[in-house]
């Protein structure tokens, strides 16, 4: 196969990394944010039932939501970020079910990975994350019934962010210089012979 003709893809998915540090002084559209998930919309889906819904927060209410994540949990303590770094905008995947079956959690990230990947070609960093507060995010969707499974943080980066080689099967990331690095593992240590 000629991996060249995935030159477009290869580098938006090798710049598409995890930001956890954004300028507080700009912010995606809400127009912006519903053209990730007008995208999310039209992913694979398992028996294509298509059960996620897809929740947008942004301007004012975005600043609610910082304290309700958490980010780099690898990070020292005194590394994470600070309020004046936080997020502009989220998109909040839901979901009816309160319990992921594997399809659910398998269309959960596909189309987590189609509105990261959008945002990335848009100009704006995002960070996937699970561990957030979920009573204060019900609180901010106001809509009976739904459970959020992922919260997508997006904003104007304010940090860089590059794959390094893994080095003895440590997958922590840590920050040097200002960059998040995040070891990867090599192409010939996740293919099975
Ligand atoms: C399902 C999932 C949950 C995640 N949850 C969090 C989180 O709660 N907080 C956080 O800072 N990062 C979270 N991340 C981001 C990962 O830490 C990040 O993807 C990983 O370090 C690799 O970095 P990369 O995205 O730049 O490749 C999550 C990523 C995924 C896919």
């Amino acid at each position: 196969m000629d991996m060249k003709q995935f030159d477009g893809l290869r580098s938006l998915a090798t710049m598409c990394r995890t930001v956890r540090r954004y300028k507080t002084d700009s912010a995606p559209t809400r127009e912006e944010l519903l053209s990730f998930v007008d995208i999310a919309r039209i992913s694979p889906s398992a028996a294509n039932r298509q059960r996620l819904l897809y929740k947008i927060i942004s301007g004012e209410e975005a600043e609610r939501v910082f304290s309700m994540i958490s980010l780099g949990g690898y990070l020292p303590e005194d590394e994470r970020p600070t309020r004046d770094m936080r997020p502009t905008g989220y998109i909040v995947i839901l979901a009816k079910e309160t319990e992921p079956d594997t399809n659910l959690a398998i269309d959960i990230g596909i189309a987590a990975e189609s509105i990261v990947l959008a945002a990335c070609e848009a100009g704006y960093g995002s960070c996937m994350i699970r561990s957030f507060k979920r009573e204060g995010i019900l609180s901010l969707i106001k809509a009976e019934g739904l459970t959020p499974h992922l919260v997508i943080a997006l904003g104007k980066a304010s940090e860089c962010a590059r794959i390094i080689p893994m080095k003895d099967g440590d997958v922590r990331y840590y920050r040097d210089g200002g960059c998040n690095l995040v070891p990867k593992r090599d192409l010939c240590d996740v293919v099975v012979e």
